[in-house]
């Protein structure tokens, strides 16, 4: 196991200290004049992306001691525990593979001295076969029919990978196949869905790791017995309904059999499970040849992280870059700003792996924390967001590092909507960076010349993707899985567990005892048995 090193402690943190007095608020405008090879020497191209971080707050003093910071806090031996399948998940004794999930090579991986890669090798096989079976019709509905819809019933890593990729590769989404992801216990989500399907069409993933989340196992219940009221029997389950999960035996009670069942296991973190059978929705909806390029893009991210120097390595300059603002500029929120309608779920996506990975106090030590860990991740597309919350980025008193995603090549026919996109987001970067100064406004009237300074110096990161194929995107979700890791493995944190959503689970059965007229009241805080006693009564009046 690698060290656990507290980073507060380390020399190269006392000097990054020093380095933020005398440099961190040094101009971007002044770094672009004195270093005419400043995007030479702060970009670095990688297949098909072109990661320019050169609009940063940084000069090559900042990457040489976050460099030493990664080396003192062992990052390159937190690198190799991860992908050797060390059990890093301390506090479940679990083993962390979503990068095995995605390897291709046959390389030996060991968990508790089993070899897993012939395991997810033939586990790939099944999705694969099944995918065949699902796209030429050998596999065939209660009636008969051709299966044509697809729902993934699951809650969030068992839903928000899927439902960001299938969304993503639209343009490669196979005719006559239509998915819908059912996550919310809110039962409009269910409703909406069941408005656009039929039973005798559709395939059912219920995609749960634990085949036990509260959301997951009442809407799949729910449509269970749907299902069974139009005039379909126990019998025909298996026929329509298929799961993903770590829990087989619970996915029989349902009345899933065996052969029905894909495996998750307990090695796959639930947040990074995109890669695994939990993929299975994206493989049935974009094909699965296509959906082996999006591991295989991810795959090769892998090797770059496992093999590249720190300064030359994206993910790693992700998460020191995030460091060097959070823990010394002190920013609270970070925003992903990608220019692709496609990419509307993408943030949501990094929320969970950002922020249920790295919003931690606690140290791998089990010592409580004195700096800050995790913060806010948000955006939005653009250019959406430049007509509601850039304003804030652009002149308010936050201090909001970005990320602008933009991929070049569109529809040949539409080019033009694509070169306005990339402009608008170049645009952004440049004027967060630049700003504009009283001097460039000699034409405004007095009054006014406060109003339209901008300070600029707002740190950005432009992710330069030519298209958005499967391999790309597989690349691109790489790429921040491993800066979370990066950034957990800094801040000393164990970034695979996540006992802070326990709490509220638990609560919230006693709560639905009392609403559900089990028990008569709960002894609770003044708001809380208020707020319940207040439910319980309107709803009786209902
Ligand atoms: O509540 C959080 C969580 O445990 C996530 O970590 C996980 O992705 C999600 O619930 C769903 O869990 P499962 O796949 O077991 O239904």
């Amino acid at each position: 196991m690698f060290p656990k090193i507290n980073p507060t402690n380390t020399s190269a943190w006392k000097k990054l200290k020093a380095h933020f007095l005398t440099h961190g608020s040094v101009h971007m405008r002044e770094h672009f004049e004195e270093d005419t090879n400043r995007f030479q020497n702060f970009s670095i191209e990688f297949e098909d992306i072109l990661f320019d971080f050169s609009k940063n707050r940084i000069n090559q003093r900042t990457i040489e001691l976050l460099g030493e910071l990664a080396q003192e806090c062992k990052l390159d031996e937190a690198i190799q525990a991860l992908f050797s399948g060390e059990k890093i998940n301390v506090t479940e004794d679990r083993a962390v593979l979503h990068t095995a999930v995605r390897n291709f090579s046959s390389e030996a991986i060991f968990v508790d001295e089993e070899n897993v890669t012939p395991l997810i090798f033939k586990e790939r096989k099944r999705i694969k076969e099944f995918c065949e079976q699902i796209h030429t019709g050998a596999w065939k509905g209660a009636t008969g029919k051709k299966i044509t819809n697809i729902v993934n019933i699951g809650v969030g890593g068992s839903d928000l990978g899927p439902a960001m990729v299938t969304e993503a590769l639209k343009p490669y989404q196979l005719e006559n196949i239509h998915t819908y992801f059912i996550s919310n216990i809110d039962v409009s989500n269910l409703e909406e869905v069941l408005e656009k399907i039929e039973f005798e069409e559709t395939l059912f993933i219920v995609a749960s790791k634990t085949f036990t989340t509260q959301e997951t196992i009442s809407n799949a219940n729910t449509l269970k017995r749907l299902f069974l009221a139009s005039d379909f029997s126990n019998n025909e389950i298996k026929n329509h309904f298929i799961a993903v999960t770590g829990n087989k035996s619970a996915a029989e009670d349902f009345g899933i059999p065996n052969e029905n069942c894909f495996k998750i296991w307990d090695w796959v973190c639930g947040r990074f499970s995109l890669w695994g059978s939990i993929g299975i929705s994206t493989a049935l909806t974009i094909g699965y040849d296509r959906y082996e390029e999006l591991l295989k893009g991810a795959e090769s991210v892998d090797r770059h992280f496992k093999n590249e120097q720190f300064d030359q390595n994206i993910p790693a300059l992700m998460g020191l870059l995030s460091i060097w603002y959070i823990n010394f500029h002190k920013t609270n929120s970070e925003a992903v700003l990608p220019y692709n309608h496609l990419l509307s779920k993408f943030t949501p996506y990094l929320q969970q792996a950002s922020m249920e990975s790295n919003g931690k106090s606690v140290d791998r030590n089990g010592d409580f924390i004195n700096y800050q860990t995790g913060v806010v991740t948000w955006g939005d597309v653009g250019t959406n967001g430049q007509h509601s919350f850039h304003q804030l980025l652009h002149q308010g008193t936050q201090f909001i590092p970005c990320d602008f995603i933009i991929n070049l090549k569109s529809k040949k026919e539409y080019q033009d909507h694509q070169n306005k996109l990339i402009c608008n987001a170049i645009a952004q970067s440049e004027a967060l960076m630049k700003g504009r100064t009283h001097e460039e406004l000699k034409d405004s009237p007095n009054f006014l010349k406060n109003y339209k300074t901008f300070y600029g110096n707002k740190p950005s990161n432009t992710l330069l993707v030519k298209e958005l194929s499967p391999y790309n995107l597989g690349a691109l979700l790489a790429l921040y899985e491993h800066k979370y890791f990066v950034q957990g493995v800094i801040w000393n944190v164990f970034s695979f567990d996540q006992w802070g959503v326990e709490l509220g689970k638990e609560l919230s059965k006693s709560k639905l005892d009392v609403l559900n007229n089990e028990q008569t009241h709960e002894n609770s805080y003044a708001s809380t048995s208020e707020l319940l006693l207040k439910s319980q009564q309107s709803l009786k009046n209902i």
